[in-house]
C-alpha cells in the first residue's frame, strides 16, 4: 500500500501535518482552540455540507511552497483543502476577524432577537457566534421576513424566522432517510425551509434534524417551553435499541427526564445518529443504563474506606479478647 502524501500546513503561526485532502477547517481541528474557525453549515458528518454560511472564512497569506502567491480573497475553509506550505490566518487577521463580524451582521439581518423565549438559548451556536465575533446593533432598519406557518409534524417544530438556512436538516433528513420530503423551497429573501403540501417528516430517524440545526429554528416538540438547557444534568445513557445504537444524552432535573438527544462531539457534532423512539418516547429513567463516570479521586477515596473497614474488621477479635 502507498504511504499517504502529508501536507505542511501552518494555521495561526502553528505547523502540522495533514494528510493531503484535508480540508483548511479540519486541520485546524486537529490543533483546536481559537486556532479553529467556527462553522455553522459544515458538518463532517453529513456529506456535502458546507459552503453556505461563510463563517469559516479565513485568510490564506502563502498558497504553498510551490507557489507562494496569497490567495486574493478570504476563502470559506470548510470547501478549501491545504497545500504543502500553505500559510492560513484565522484570528490573526484583521480581515477576518472584520468578515466575521459581517457574517453574523448578515445572519443576524433577519434573525428574530428571542433568545429569551427560544428553547435552543444556552446551546445556540449563533449565539455563541455573535457573543464572539459580532457586533453591538444593527444597521438594518426594514422589516423582518414572516412566514406562513408549515407543520413539520408531531414531534419537531419549525421556526423558519430563526433559520440561517445553512442546509444541514437538508442533508441530514436527505441521507437518514428513504425519501426526502422536506427542503430549501424557493430562493433569495424567499428562501425557507419547507414540506411539500405540508406533509410531514414521518421518518424513524427525522429527530436527527433538531440535533444537527445550529440554531433554534427546529426543536423537540416534547420538550418545548419546559425547562433551560442549563437546569438539566446531561448524562450519558444506553439501552438496547433495535432500531440505533441506543447511546444517548440525557437531560435530567432530579429524576425526571426531560429530553433526550444524541450525543455530541467536542464540535457539537452528533456522534451516532439515533431514532425517534429513543428521542421522544422513552422518558423514564427505569428505560436507560446509566453510563457513570467515576473520577479517579473517587476510587482513591473508596479504596481509603474499604482498607479503614478491613482493618477494623482485622482488629475486632483482639477488642473482643480485651
Ligand atoms: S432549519 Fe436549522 S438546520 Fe435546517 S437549514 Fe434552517 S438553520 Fe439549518
Ligand atoms: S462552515 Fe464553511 S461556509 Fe459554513
Amino acid at each position: 500500500m502507498s504511504e499517504q502524501q502529508l501536507f505542511k500546513v501552518t494555521i495561526d503561526n502553528i505547523t502540522i501535518e495533514v494528510p493531503a485532502g484535508t480540508t483548511i477547517l479540519n486541520a485546524a481541528r486537529q490543533i483546536g482552540g481559537d486556532v479553529t474557525p467556527p462553522a455553522m453549515c459544515y458538518y463532517s458528518k453529513l456529506e456535502g455540507s458546507g459552503g453556505k454560511c461563510r463563517t469559516c472564512l479565513v485568510e490564506v497569506s502563502k498558497g504553498s511552497e510551490k507557489d507562494p502567491r496569497p490567495m486574493p480573497k478570504l476563502i470559506a475553509s470548510c470547501r478549501t483543502t491545504v497545500m504543502d506550505g500553505m500559510e492560513v490566518k484565522n484570528i490573526t487577521s484583521e480581515k477576518v476577524v472584520d468578515a466575521r463580524a459581517g457574517v453574523v451582521e448578515f445572519l443576524l439581518l433577519n434573525h428574530p432577537l428571542d433568545c429569551p423565549i427560544c428553547d435552543q438559548a444556552g446551546e445556540c451556536h449563533l449565539q455563541d457566534l455573535s457573543y464572539d465575533h459580532g457586533k453591538e446593533g444593527t444597521r438594518y432598519e426594514f422589516e423582518r421576513r414572516t412566514f406562513k406557518k408549515h407543520d413539520l409534524g408531531p414531534y419537531i417544530q419549525l421556526h423558519m424566522t430563526r433559520c440561517i438556512l445553512c442546509y444541514r436538516c437538508v442533508y441530514t433528513a436527505d441521507q437518514l432517510s428513504k425519501e426526502r420530503s422536506h427542503g430549501v423551497l424557493d430562493r433569495g429573501d424567499h428562501a425557507q425551509i419547507a414540506t411539500f403540501i405540508e406533509k410531514s417528516l414521518d421518518n424513524e430517524f427525522i429527530g436527527n434534524v433538531i440535533d444537527v440545526c445550529p440554531v433554534g429554528a427546529l426543536t423537540d416538540k416534547t420538550f418545548r417551553f419546559k425547562n433551560r438547557v442549563w437546569f438539566l444534568k446531561p448524562m450519558d445513557a444506553h439501552r438496547d435499541c433495535p432500531t440505533c445504537s441506543g447511546k444517548v444524552t440525557l437531560w435530567n432535573r432530579g429524576d425526571e427526564v426531560y429530553r433526550v438527544t444524541a450525543r455530541k462531539d467536542k464540535w457539537g457534532e452528533v456522534e451516532d445518529w439515533i431514532c425517534n423512539t429513543c428521542r421522544f418516547e422513552t422518558k423514564n429513567t427505569s428505560d436507560w443504563l446509566l453510563k457513570v463516570h467515576v473520577k479517579l479521586t473517587d476510587i482513591l477515596l473508596l479504596h481509603r474506606v474499604i482498607t479503614k473497614v478491613l482493618s477494623a474488621c482485622t482488629s475486632l477479635p483482639k477488642l473482643l479478647l480485651l
